[in-house]
């Protein structure tokens, strides 16, 4: 299967893109492996004709939205991201009535709608750095609250409005202060990604993105707790063998494991399924992601 997944990718000039929670099966057939803002930005790069993205469907949108003109698929259709399904374009029009001075800055967790009403969009490897970007005192953040109260806690002077105020990723809010105790006793560093509870948050030692996580682990040697997705693990342990790193096994996006080598099979050979957006939609959302790349990581 690994043979002809390769012979199909040269066939078609098709590039493979996976997110750091796949499989390590799909992980190992990927060209590029990153984190949402990495691909993100290496998908506007790629001078594929045909990318297929291993991910969850926000992420096939985002790469169809910067690159219109190729043709992008998802090897399956129902991959989704719950926290996505938060936030809506009412929810987002309801906020902006109440706060009219406010800039709207909508997570790539979020569908494609929703990121055509955002002034900017963001992803946790710089969120703190595009509200930075931004002069208005008052920043509506959805659909992840978690995150939202991440950056409020780095960006004290500004106000930052949870839109939904409960918005929230089911894998990592299923890490506790037991979780936290548990690794304490284990002993190294507890390494945490931002849609984990504040009170996780306040206890970690670091708070990072995956790609965060990726680059830190070259320069650490002391064991690690990784408090996300537990594939994260997976790839940390690929990049650095002979390291430390310790999972929880239930930290499992169900949704990021629907996808088999044979599923990436079939959508590289019959280019399925493929991403259609209406084109309002796609030029409106493209002009906030472009803005946010504009920004860096
Ligand atoms: P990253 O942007 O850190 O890759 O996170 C994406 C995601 O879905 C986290 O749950
Ligand atoms: Fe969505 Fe959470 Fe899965 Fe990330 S881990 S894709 S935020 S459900």
């Amino acid at each position: 299967m690994e043979a002809k997944i390769r012979a199909l990718k040269a066939e078609k000039n098709a590039v493979v893109m996976a997110h750091n929670y796949q499989p390590l099966d799909i992980q190992a057939l990927a060209d590029v492996v990153g984190d949402s803002l990495e691909l993100a930005v290496k998908a506007k790069e790629t001078g594929a004709d045909l990318i297929v993205v291993c991910g969850v469907r926000f992420m096939a949108e985002t790469a169809k939205i910067l690159n219109p003109d190729r043709k992008v698929v998802i090897p399956v259709e129902d991959a989704g991201c719950p926290l996505a399904d938060f936030l809506t374009p009412d929810l987002i029009r309801e906020a902006k009535e109440r706060y009219p001075d406010a800039a709207v800055v909508v997570y790539v967790n979020s569908t494609a709608e929703s990121k055509a009403l955002a002034d900017i969009t963001c992803t946790s490897a710089n969120a703190v750095r595009v509200v930075m970007s931004l002069s208005n005192e008052t920043i509506l953040f959805g659909p992840d609250a978690n995150l939202a109260a991440y950056v409020q806690r780095e960006l004290p002077k500004k106000t930052i409005v949870p839109v939904p105020p409960g918005g929230h990723c089911y894998v990592h809010t299923g890490f506790t202060l037991a979780d936290v105790e548990a690794a304490r006793r284990k002993g190294g560093m507890i390494v945490c990604h931002p849609e984990c509870l504040p009170e996780v948050q306040e206890q970690a030692d670091v708070i990072a993105s995956t790609g965060g996580m990726v680059r830190g682990a070259a320069g650490a040697g002391e064991p690690w707790s990784v408090f996300t997705e537990r594939d994260m693990v997976s790839r940390l342990r690929v990049l650095y063998p002979g390291r430390v790193f310790y999972e929880k096994p239930e930290a499992i996006c169900v949704d990021m494991k629907k996808i088999s080598p044979a599923d990436l099979q079939r959508a590289l050979e019959c280019e399925e399924h493929e991403i259609i957006l209406p084109p309002g939609v796609m030029d409106r959302a493209r002009r906030a992601l472009e803005r946010m790349i504009a920004v860096g990581a």
